[in-house]
């Protein structure tokens, strides 16, 4: 029988992207118990009490893709890579967010689901076909009475966040050709316990997936992956490239490749996932004791990107305003709102000023790369960077 074993901790955590206006400061905010356990059977990591999906998308979703160069970059390069591979005459993303990907295919072609309401709407107004719906049979049937079979579909980093994934892969059983290819993309379990980023678990990530886990869900729906990219995109993701089964196309190397690194890091094995475990509390001390030091000296930190990821960090740690002063962030929607949980403010990025700021908190760790290079003149003039991944560090 099936069971689902807990392995990690992670307290009381608020929404994770429930960015609080001033005015929702004086309500003390819903909180839930953040832990994380593996199914024994499916080997499938999931938090242990998922939210409904209406709490957390809604018309009032603040993730915009379009908010990072890497991400641009990403999407324009898989889809030069899906126009000369697979020639899809019609192609269906499934959490199309503000349009960033479908941006680089004709509008006739494209078809976007987003049940946030607010950005899809951001993908409608440029022309796209796009519908306000979750992900499930009804809105699989919907689009193919509207607009026939799909020849690819495509979705990152969203099917961590739908809890039922046999309803996901029927969903698309429903819609995708014979011939038809799905490509999905979201952070991979392995690189996770390597770098130690627990922060990829929070209400939303109802799964962190390995390739073991996405093959036992997909063998249940007659699908199958034949190919793996491994992409640095939030700091360790793979892309699976999936078929029918009876489809013809040849399983590659790089899937026995995925399978044999995650079987010898000891995915299979609990033991693997309670030293994990040990990793993270360890984590939470470092960063602490940090924290701690830099403010006993008087300096000024600020957050640089604000992330669900780290309303986790900042919640299990217990970091608040104390420790940092204010976060900048480039999106619109999460500006003049507080930290979920933590309450701390955030502001419009305007740039980095060394006469105010001592060090900034990476809380866009994910983004380390484009950062630094953005900041390259802060970082010159003295300025430090705190990081917590792979174990909590100065830079
Ligand atoms: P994400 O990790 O959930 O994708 O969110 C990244 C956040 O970081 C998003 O709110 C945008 C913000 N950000 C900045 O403020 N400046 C930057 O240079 C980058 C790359 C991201």
């Amino acid at each position: 029988m099936s069971k689902y074993l807990k392995f990690l901790d992670l307290g009381n955590q608020p929404l994770a992207n429930n960015y609080l206006r001033k005015d929702q400061l004086i309500k003390k905010e819903k909180k839930y118990r953040l832990k994380v356990g593996i199914n024994n059977e499916s080997k499938l990591v999931s938090i242990e009490k998922p939210l409904s999906s209406k709490i957390m998308f809604n018309q009032n979703y603040p993730y915009r893709s379009s908010m990072s160069k890497t991400m641009i970059k990403s999407f324009k390069n898989l889809s030069d890579f899906i126009k000369k591979k697979f020639h899809p005459k019609k192609i269906l993303e499934i959490g199309s967010n503000d349009g960033s990907f479908l941006k680089n295919f004709s509008k006739k072609k494209s078809i976007g689901i987003e049940p946030c309401s607010n950005v899809e709407q951001i993908t409608k107004s440029k022309g796209y076909n796009t519908y306000s719906e979750y992900w499930n049979k009804n809105t699989a049937k919907k689009i193919l009475k509207k607009n026939g079979k799909i020849d690819l579909i495509y979705s990152a980093n969203t099917i961590s966040h739908i809890q039922n994934l046999d309803e996901v892969f029927k969903s698309i059983n429903i819609i995708l050709k014979d011939n038809g290819i799905i490509i999905l993309e979201d952070p991979s379990l392995l690189e996770c316990l390597k770098r130690n980023t627990y922060d990829q678990f929070y209400n939303e990530h109802i799964y962190v997936f390995s390739l073991i886990a996405i093959e036992n869900i997909l063998k249940k729906h007659n699908l199958e992956v034949f190919h793996i990219q491994n992409l640095k995109i939030h700091g360790g993701s793979n892309r699976y490239f999936i078929k029918k089964k009876n489809n013809k196309i040849k399983i590659d190397l790089s899937v026995k490749l995925n399978r044999d690194k995650e079987i010898r890091y000891g995915l299979n094995n609990l033991k693997t996932y309670r030293s994990f475990a040990k990793r993270v509390q360890k984590s939470k001390k470092l960063l602490k004791k940090l924290f701690m030091k830099i403010k006993n000296k008087k300096k000024i930190i600020v957050g640089y990107g604000v992330t669900a990821k780290s309303t986790t960090v900042l919640n299990y740690c217990k970091i608040g305003k104390k420790y940092i002063s204010y976060f900048v962030d480039t999106t619109l929607d999460k500006q003049n709102k507080y930290t979920p949980g933590t309450r701390i403010p955030i502001f419009e990025y305007k740039g980095l000023d060394n006469k105010k700021i001592d060090y900034i908190f990476l809380g866009a760790w994910n983004f380390k790369d484009e950062i630094f290079k953005k900041e390259k003149n802060f970082i010159k003039n003295g300025g430090k960077v705190i990081i917590h991944t792979p174990v909590p560090k100065i830079i």
